[in-house]
């Protein structure tokens, strides 16, 4: 238990003797209830201290890892009354955003956030952390064609970074393929785009993982709330990946 105005000054409302006039002039709640006295105990972790009516505390942080269905829009409202991503949230109090973009049909691994300073990081072209895709392709590509997105094909907003590309199955009696594709950047529909220009349109897409994420444990349409080891990583993953 602490002195409230000390308490205050801890969270960086203003100095002591600030705060103190704060709470003599009445401008100051705990749990709801306006506290004049000075000498009033508070537990920061757990009372809620508001001044003129704001929490002093800042929203707590939080990063959410969903796996998105296909049909389903990334972004948090649609004027076409399309599902949103933010459908899938329920009871989520905190305003989180999308973590870049997932195409309307493609599924997985979406990070959420109301970290602006974590999302600038992630979405920096220079931080890209790797992402790993399942592409289900029509016919089946030879190695070579693998070979040239190992290598970087060129596209129409130019040359793509090197990939890791393997066949992840291939199913001969339906003429399709698997292709496990890993990039380094984060381009309009980049995937897909790599694969058509291959010659091989992509009839399924998934992300299975972001970085050191996977969607382990997390079914189709949930999401589950990062431990922050987990962002630690993430943060690190990104400041690892600058390219200079
Ligand atoms: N590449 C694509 O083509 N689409 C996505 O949604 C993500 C990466």
């Amino acid at each position: 238990m602490e002195r409230l105005q000390k308490a205050m000054a801890h969270a960086g409302v203003a100095s002591r003797r600030k705060c103190e006039e704060l709470i003599a002039q009445g401008r100051v709640a705990v749990n709801g209830q306006i506290v004049t006295e000075l000498g009033f105990k508070v537990d920061p972790d757990t009372d809620v201290i508001t001044v003129d009516g704001r929490p002093i505390r800042p929203e707590r942080k939080l990063v959410l890892l969903l796996n998105k269905p296909k049909g389903v829009i990334t972004s948090v409202s649609d004027p076409q009354g399309r599902r949103t991503v933010i459908d899938f949230l329920k009871g989520v109090k905190e305003r989180v955003y999308p973590v870049g973009r997932l195409d309307y049909d493609t599924e997985g691994l979406l990070l959420l956030t109301n970290d602006g300073e974590l999302a600038n990081l992630l979405m920096h072209p220079r931080h890209q952390v790797p992402k790993t895709y399942l592409a289900t392709v029509k016919g089946i590509p030879h190695g070579e064609q693998l070979d040239r997105l190992r290598e970087g094909i060129e596209l129409e907003d130019g040359r793509t970074a090197p990939a890791e590309v393997e066949y992840a199955d291939i199913d001969m009696d339906k003429n399709t393929a698997v292709i496990s594709i890993t990039i380094h950047e984060g381009r309009n529909r980049q995937v897909r785009r790599m694969l058509e220009a291959i010659g091989h349109e992509v009839v399924r897409l998934r992300r299975i993982q972001y970085g050191p994420l996977t969607l382990a444990g997390v079914p189709r349409g949930k999401y589950r709330v990062l431990k922050p080891e987990e962002v630690r990583e993430l943060r690190d993953a990104a400041r690892r990946s600058a390219v200079t």
